[in-house]
């Protein structure tokens, strides 16, 4: 059966997340990571710790970047947040991001809900560009990312390294708001620390 698309899920509610949806956030994350299926082969050593990914939101909540989750039915079904590109002030209008579907609602049409929202989130803290790096292989989230309107600008051949092979990564981008059509306003967007969930 087709899953029902964008818009057709009014038990879906988007939301800024909060300290309370931390541990759903990792279960999601750990399924996806330790299947080797995310992004870049985001592969960490150590097991996320609840308390570390709350100082991380707090980190970004202070900056004003979006952290968001998919509500499906009262429960957490996925998530999605944007992190500066670089550290450097000059990239300060530039994002990366990333989104985590649970493994029980995958092609429902939770992604195509959250990503636009991160889209609009980012546009309206005053961001110009969103940048993601998708795993060559990864067809859901190329998919996903092209239906919301990213052009894949860039092929990194052989940057990851998993289960006993090289790793091919796209890298795609989606202007914000009025992108590099005007200057942007004098008013500083966050700069800084890149570290995300
Ligand atoms: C990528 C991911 C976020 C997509 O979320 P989702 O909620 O399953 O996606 P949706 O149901 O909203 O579908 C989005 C589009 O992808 C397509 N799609 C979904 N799953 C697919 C699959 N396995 N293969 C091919 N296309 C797929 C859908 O048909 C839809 O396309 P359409 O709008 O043209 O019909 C999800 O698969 C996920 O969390 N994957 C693991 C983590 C990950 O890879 N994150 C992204 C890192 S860059």
């Amino acid at each position: 059966m087709e899953p029902p698309r964008a818009g057709s899920w009014p038990e879906i509610v988007i939301r800024p997340s909060s300290d309370a949806d931390v541990p759903a956030m990792i279960a999601i994350y750990e399924h996806h990571i330790g299947r080797g299926v995310g992004d870049t082969g985001d592969f960490e050593e150590e097991r996320l710790k609840p308390d570390d990914l709350k100082r991380r939101r707090k980190n970004m909540r202070s900056k004003r970047l979006p952290h968001l989750v998919a509500e499906r039915d009262g429960e957490v079904a996925g998530y999605a947040y944007a992190v500066p590109f670089r550290k450097r002030p000059a990239y300060r209008y530039t994002l990366k991001h990333s989104i985590y579907v649970h493994h029980g609602h995958l092609n429902a049409g939770i992604g195509r809900r959250l990503l636009p929202a991160l889209i609009e989130a980012c546009a309206a803290g005053g961001y110009r560009q969103m940048i993601g790096y998708i795993d060559a292989a990864n067809e859901a989230s190329l998919r996903l990312h092209e239906a919301c309107g990213f052009a894949r600008v860039g092929l990194l051949p052989s940057v990851g390294y998993k289960y006993g092979r090289w790793t091919d990564s796209v890298m795609v981008q989606c202007a914000l708001g009025t992108g590099d059509r005007d200057q942007p306003p004098p008013r500083a967007v966050a700069t800084g620390d890149s570290a995300g969930l």
